[in-house]
């Protein structure tokens, strides 16, 4: 297989949803870190219930209300500040440490990212860590008016990209997301950001978190190539001539 493209997802990916945690324990103090597990959890499900109902939302509405709900579920008044620096950090949430050397090693290749967030949100977050030039598309759902796995997702990426779907290499860290890629048709490789797979190691929020979504489903969809960090990327690439 020739890989003609590499297509990210950004939230989980490329971006830590895990940044958000100092302005949660800031804003929540000893609920800070529930507050974090909880709102990605519920945003999530809020995209799978929207896709399921048929209902055309934003991300970015999709993220409020779900951090509404997480902040009301753990009994926190939503003040409108700190309620509003959190949304804001969604638009400059951290790259993982390693992704910038990743995409520079990847340069020269046809780079996008395929993404539930909004255009506006995707622009503003790929412009604040400053590797804009790098992508040849920032494609939103938003296109396909639902969320993904729905296939029409990304059906987006051929006509984006013109390139056919059997020459993607989609790259993601979430389950559902790696399952979803792998039955619509691309090569998949399923970056573990969850760390090893083991037994649990405690049963706080961030634990609930890993186990839920840093291991691989059990759809009998399963990922090409199993990474540890984008950097392995390269030679992935090379290796699949
Ligand atoms: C995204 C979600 C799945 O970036 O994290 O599309």
């Amino acid at each position: 297989m020739t890989v003609r493209a590499l297509v990210f997802d950004a939230y989980g990916t490329l971006y830590d949803v895990q940044s958000v945690r100092s302005l949660a324990v800031q804003y929540c103090g000893e609920k800070g870190e529930l507050i974090t597990q909880l709102w990605r959890l519920k945003q999530l499900e809020y995209t799978w219930l929207c896709a399921l109902m048929r209902t055309e939302a934003d991300f970015w509405d999709v993220t409020r209300a779900s951090l509404e709900f997480a902040l009301e579920a753990a009994g926190i008044a939503a003040e409108p500040a700190p309620f509003e620096s959190l949304m804001a950090k969604y638009l400059d949430l951290d790259l993982y440490p390693e992704a910038r050397a990743a995409l520079d090693a990847l340069a020269g290749r046809k780079l996008a990212i395929l993404s539930n967030g909004s255009q506006e949100m995707l622009d503003a977050l790929v412009g604040a860590s400053g590797v804009a030039s790098v992508f040849a598309d920032v494609i939103s759902v938003e296109r396909a008016k639902t969320f993904k796995p729905d296939p029409r997702c990304y059906a987006l990426v051929e006509p984006a990209l013109g390139i056919a779907k059997e020459e993607v290499l989609f790259v993601s860290s979430n389950g559902f997301d790696v399952a979803g890629a792998k039955q619509f048709g691309f090569k998949v490789a399923w970056i573990e950001r969850g760390g090893p797979l083991g037994p649990p190691s405690s049963v706080g929020p961030a634990e609930i978190y890993r186990l839920l979504r840093g291991r691989a489903e059990k759809l009998g969809r399963v990922a090409d190539f199993r990474i540890h960090a984008l950097t392995d990327l390269p030679e992935v690439v090379e290796n699949s001539r």
